[in-house]
């Protein structure tokens, strides 16, 4: 088996035709409160190619969002820092850049999404104002060609009659519309990366599966770079090409969508989709979830975080295992703890 510490020079040497846009490398995001120090992200390391649509899963409190955030660069300060890695977008490193130039960045390369529109959009101006300004501001259209670019982008994302809807305020849409609305502001910049955080959480089924559907396609159709962050697994084995299990605010699986829901390697991921419904399941199965509590990330347990929950039965000690990725099958990585591996 090769440890991730050699899974970049492997990577590099396969046929893999699509460019590197974000190498996150032993990210490492710390909140320092009264109570401790909170790791919230413990090490992380991943690439997101051009153009590809990576999943990002677990569990709550794992550092999902502390995660994104951190690529950002919109960790609150105190209490949170970024202690240790580097982020490489486009050849240039995050972690030590300017916030000017993070600005910069921000609303031209990388948008974000977040989960609750009404708390993203202002609800004191007109959802064609709210284009028009990023429009204004990230691409110099002003005037009527600001008015049609904010149409077309709103049709883009499936709001019909687009041009009359651009007078109307953010309370005039329903929660779905407002979402394919910050879509559309996410667009505006033209970005080559997205991270939608949640995107779809707040919504019903239907009108997940549109949003996720719609992101998707636009991701393809722009060559946008995608990075969806959810808690459900079903989700995302459908809309990413390849995924990150988080646990622990560390990355314990990685594959394409295609390897973890077919082929899950560690015991968190199968309890994970043990837990969701699947279309291919046999009638009457019944969904399991996983029991206890994801760990204190103040304290985290010694050794595979995973221990103190693990319902396999064995022998082995889990709290000696290390946490270093382990390749399994080409592109599919899991932690190397024996005892939560399945053989
Ligand atoms: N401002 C903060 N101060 C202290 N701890 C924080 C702060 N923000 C986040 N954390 C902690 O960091 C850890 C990771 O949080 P994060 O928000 O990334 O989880 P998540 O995976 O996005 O969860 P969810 O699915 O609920 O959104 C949690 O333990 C959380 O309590
Ligand atoms: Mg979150």
């Amino acid at each position: 088996m090769t440890t991730k510490k050699s899974k970049s020079k492997s990577k590099e040497t396969t046929t893999r035709k699509d460019k590197v846009l974000l190498e996150v490398k032993n990210l490492t995001t710390h909140f320092f409160t009264q109570d401790g120090v909170v790791k919230a992200v413990d090490g992380i390391t991943y690439n997101v190619h051009e153009g590809e649509v990576v999943g990002i899963v677990g569990e709550s409190g794992c550092g999902k969002s502390v995660g994104a955030m951190s690529v950002m660069k919109i960790i609150p300060n105190p209490p949170g820092r970024i202690v240790d890695g580097s982020v490489t977008f486009e050849g240039e490193d995050l972690v030590s850049m300017n916030e000017a130039r993070m600005r910069e960045i921000r609303g031209n390369r990388i948008a974000m999404v977040f989960q609750e529109p009404m708390t993203s959009l202002n609800p004191v101006l007109t959802i064609g104002r709210q284009l028009t300004e990023t429009l204004e501001l990230h691409q110099g259209l002003k005037g009527e060609a600001g008015l049609d670019k904010a149409e077309e982008l709103l049709d883009r994302v499936g709001i019909p009659e687009a041009r009359q809807r651009l007078k109307d305020y953010p309370h005039q849409f329903s929660g779905g519309m407002r979402q394919r609305v910050m879509i559309a502001i996410a667009l505006s910049c033209d970005p080559k990366l997205i991270i939608a955080d949640e995107p779809t959480t707040a919504l019903d089924v239907t009108i997940q599966a549109q949003i996720l559907e719609l992101m998707q396609g636009l991701a393809k159709d722009f060559g946008t770079a995608l990075v969806i962050i959810t808690h459900n697994l079903g989700v995302v084995a459908r809309y990413a090409d390849r995924v990150l299990v988080m646990y622990a605010g560390k990355i314990i699986e990685e594959g394409t969508a295609e390897e973890i829901f077919h082929n899950p390697t560690h015991a968190y991921t199968r309890g994970l989709l043990a837990s969701v419904p699947r279309l291919d399941a046999e009638e009457h199965v019944r969904l399991q979830t996983i029991e206890g509590l994801p760990p204190d990330l103040i304290a985290p347990p010694p050794g595979c975080a995973f221990s103190p929950r693990r319902a396999m039965m064995g022998d082995y000690d889990c709290s000696k295992a290390t946490t270093d990725l382990v390749e399994v099958s080409p592109e599919h990585w899991v932690a190397n703890c024996p005892g939560c591996i399945e053989k």
